[in-house]
């Protein structure tokens, strides 16, 4: 067993540290404030490759491993959680199934531009009566000649608003439950495509959220991404790397916070020493440290699993899950080191709070999280 980052990886993460700290940590609060989506960080997060990390270099991407994703995602987490999400979702939940399971021709219009950072993706399974029960599908789809027609109403889309392209899944055979699902690459101005309401939140303001609007949408025929009924097994196959993703996405904001609590400790006297030394604060230090390494052992495992080709839905569920439960755990340590100071904007311990909590909740709720892995060790035993 090897601990060790290779120098390839460690270069990767010193890039990716050296970018969002020089450039996206000092913006972030200010993003988080005016709830700007980081539009203007892209083209540089594309240069570098950061957009399409995962995606073949024939296809416009980075042609490198997981591993190497979640060392450049925690990096960028640590900076600003809401342009995290922006790439995880393009690298993840959009790229991903398109290398998995497109044609070459849809490769080429749908991953290419998107995987080089000219264009962003989304994935838009929930709706505002299905969340946790993905199979129940209401967003309908119809084939009609050379087109399919859908209709629904998509809700909680990152990067819904600005998103030129995204995945939708709908039920296109309601008998056959979730083998009636499918998957379609539907782009912004396709006929029938509009967004809709674009929401306000508690964390991560500057990441873009809306509905989605399908009245009648116009795919071509040649839009469905894999088999007509293979759409549940995408979306669920997708998600187990996703959920590598909002783990790092935890895993960063639970380390900003640990760090920034650390540094104020060793700054910040009461009754004539350093807080530190108080044993209260000394037990909030040690627990958020060990408690951030745990998380990213278990996100570098799920990680380095989906590289050997072995599964990894088990050990993604619980990367999540804990790295997520982690997040919020250290975040309020971190606001509570710092007292009243971590209660204002002035500081940033408050943002990683209310970022934190998002990842207890998009892609599987920690309930989701652990049925996932219940049902994972029960058949273990079977
Ligand atoms: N990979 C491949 N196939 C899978 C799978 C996986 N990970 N998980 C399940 N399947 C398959 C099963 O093998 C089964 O196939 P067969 O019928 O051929 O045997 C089929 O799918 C149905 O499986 P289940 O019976 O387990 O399905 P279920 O209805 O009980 O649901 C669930 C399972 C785990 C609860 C699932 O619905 C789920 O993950 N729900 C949470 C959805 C979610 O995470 N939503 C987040 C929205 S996305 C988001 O947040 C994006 C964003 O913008 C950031």
């Amino acid at each position: 067993m090897d601990f060790a980052l290779n120098e390839e990886h460690k270069m990767i993460r010193d890039m990716a540290r050296n970018y969002a700290q020089k450039e996206l940590a000092p913006v972030a609060a200010e993003l988080d404030q005016k709830s700007e989506f980081p539009s203007r960080h892209l083209p540089k997060m594309a240069e570098l490759g950061l957009l399409g990390m995962m995606v073949p270099t024939e296809w416009g991407g980075s042609g490198l491993d997981t591993l190497a994703y979640v060392l450049a995602l925690e990096e960028v987490s640590a900076a600003c959680a809401s342009t995290s999400v922006t790439m995880s979702v393009n690298n993840s939940l959009y790229c991903g199934p398109i290398v998995k399971f497109g044609t070459d021709a849809q490769k080429e219009k749908y991953l290419t531009p998107y995987a080089s950072g000219q264009k962003l993706g989304a994935y838009a399974l929930s709706e505002p009566g299905t969340g946790s029960d993905a199979a129940n599908q209401q967003t309908t789809a119809v084939l009609k000649g050379d087109k399919w027609i859908l209709n629904g109403r998509k809700n909680f889309i990152t990067n819904g608003p600005n998103a030129d392209a995204m995945i939708v899944y709908a039920m296109n055979d309601k008998e056959k439950r979730h083998k009636g699902i499918s998957a379609f690459l539907v782009e912004k101005n396709f006929p029938g495509f509009a967004v809709g309401k674009v929401e306000k939140k508690l964390g991560i303001c500057a990441s873009s959220t809306s509905e989605i609007v399908l009245d009648n949408c116009e795919v071509p025929a040649a839009n469905l991404l894999g088999q007509a009924g293979q759409g549940f097994t995408i979306a669920m196959s997708t998600l187990d790397s996703g959920r590598i993703g909002i783990g790092t996405q935890a895993l960063g904001i639970a380390r900003a916070a640990y760090e920034a609590a650390r540094k104020y400790s060793t700054e910040r006297e009461a009754f004539g020493k350093k807080i530190y030394e108080f044993g209260a604060i000394e037990g909030f230090i040690a627990d958020m440290a060990t408690e951030v390494d745990a998380s990213r052992l278990l996100v570098h495992r799920a990680a380095w699993l989906k590289d050997q080709g072995q599964p990894f839905g088990k050990e993604a569920s619980m990367a999540k899950l804990f790295a997520s439960e982690t997040a919020m755990r250290v975040t309020n340590k971190a606001i509570q080191v710092h007292g009243g100071y971590g209660y204002i904007k002035e500081y940033p311990v408050e943002r990683y709070y209310r970022d934190a909590k998002i990842t207890e909740i998009y892609e599987g709720t920690s309930e989701i999280q652990r049925l996932v892995i219940c049902r994972h060790v029960l058949k273990e035993i079977q």
